[in-house]
């Protein structure tokens, strides 16, 4: 492991998906060896209180490494370390490296993977064929319109139970940059060009999030107001992510980038839909439409489906100066 190899491969690490684009993951080389590290100043208290997603995104980057790495011909392994960690570094994980891989052909498409928070182009049936090649042993496709709509229903509520506490919002917003000017605005978080907000609803959104949400939803106007109903309609398919009981989440994390990387490979944009998973009555109903198999959870959801503009929205990530240790 060269120094030079070993930055490319955290570059593309860093293009993992991360909840709320937090970006937890570290990275040290040490001798031939790399350390994965957790910044654990960047967990989410309120929307993740056990660090499942912290892990679930720590799975996620491992993978990206791993998979830029079988282009160099390594295969990587990781051993789990137990650290209690000093300050806000956590060692999680030792990976090593052998020679003789094969290029991963999911490490073609990890440059282009992009969350897709816009409208999809309107869905052809070829698009719920190609939605249903997805099928796979931790994922359930939904192609049915009228299931769809359900769903769409189903996020809308469940999103809004969490929007409606006030904890959750105010973290939500300090990782939301609707301003060109924010410092972390290339960096971290969610931008106002990662989330596809037009310029009324940048504005609209720091009020419907912020003072504006009480009086609002005394009106009866917060919740149609954050309702992503026609997104969601509009959907090719619908995702629902499922892995066996009692999983390590940072294995779950490298499949669900695994899953992400299949649908980007199919040409669909995807979103996340975590709501769906996070509120438990949602995730039992949808687990039941989606005929979750016997001994597996819901772990998250995805809308997908054609995207209307192939134009990449820059990326936020961390530079590689604050990523290596
Ligand atoms: C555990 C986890 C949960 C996520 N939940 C959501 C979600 O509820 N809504 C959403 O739009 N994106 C969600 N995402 C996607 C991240 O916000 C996204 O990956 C991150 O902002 C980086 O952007 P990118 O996917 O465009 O690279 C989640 C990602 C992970 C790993």
């Amino acid at each position: 492991m060269t120094p030079d190899i070993f930055r490319h491969l955290v570059a593309k690490a860093s293009l993992a998906p991360s909840v709320h684009n937090v970006q937890p993951a570290r990275w040290r080389l040490d001798g031939d060896t790399v350390l994965l590290c957790e910044d654990t100043s960047v967990r989410l208290p309120t929307a993740d209180p056990k660090g499942q997603d912290a892990a679930t995104s720590l799975g996620a980057a491992f993978e990206g490494l791993s998979l830029a790495a079988s282009e160099k011909g390594l295969s990587a392994r990781y051993e789990t370390v137990s650290d209690q960690g000093a300050g806000n570094i956590r060692v999680v994980a030792r990976l090593s490296f052998t020679n003789g891989a094969s290029p991963d052909p999911l490490a073609a498409h990890v440059t282009a993977r992009q969350s897709w928070r816009g409208a999809f182009a309107t869905v052809a049936p070829t698009d719920r064929d190609a939605a249903m090649t997805l099928a796979a042993s931790d994922c359930s496709v939904l192609t049915d319109p009228d299931a769809i709509a359900a769903v769409a229903t189903l996020l809308d509520k469940a999103s809004f139970k969490f929007m409606a506490q006030h904890d959750f919002r105010a973290e939500l917003v300090s990782w939301m940059r609707l301003k060109r000017s924010h410092p972390d605005w290339a960096k971290n978080g969610l931008n106002a060009d990662a989330m596809h907000l037009g310029w009324v609803e940048r504005f609209g959104a720091r009020f419907v999030m912020g003072p504006g949400f009480k009086p609002l939803n005394a009106l009866g106007l917060a919740a149609p107001l954050l309702a992503e109903t026609d997104k969601t309609k509009g959907a090719a398919g619908i995702i629902a992510f499922h892995r066996p009981y009692g999983e390590d989440l940072f294995d779950s994390g490298r499949a669900f980038y695994r899953a992400w990387l299949r649908m980007e490979a199919a040409g669909f944009g995807a979103t996340v839909l975590a709501a769906l998973k996070d509120d438990k009555d949602t995730a039992s109903v949808l687990s039941g439409k989606a005929r979750v198999p016997e001994g597996h959870h819901l772990l998250s959801a995805f809308r997908i489906g054609r995207r209307t503009s192939h134009q990449p929205v820059a990326r936020a990530r961390q530079s590689l100066e604050e990523l290596i240790l």
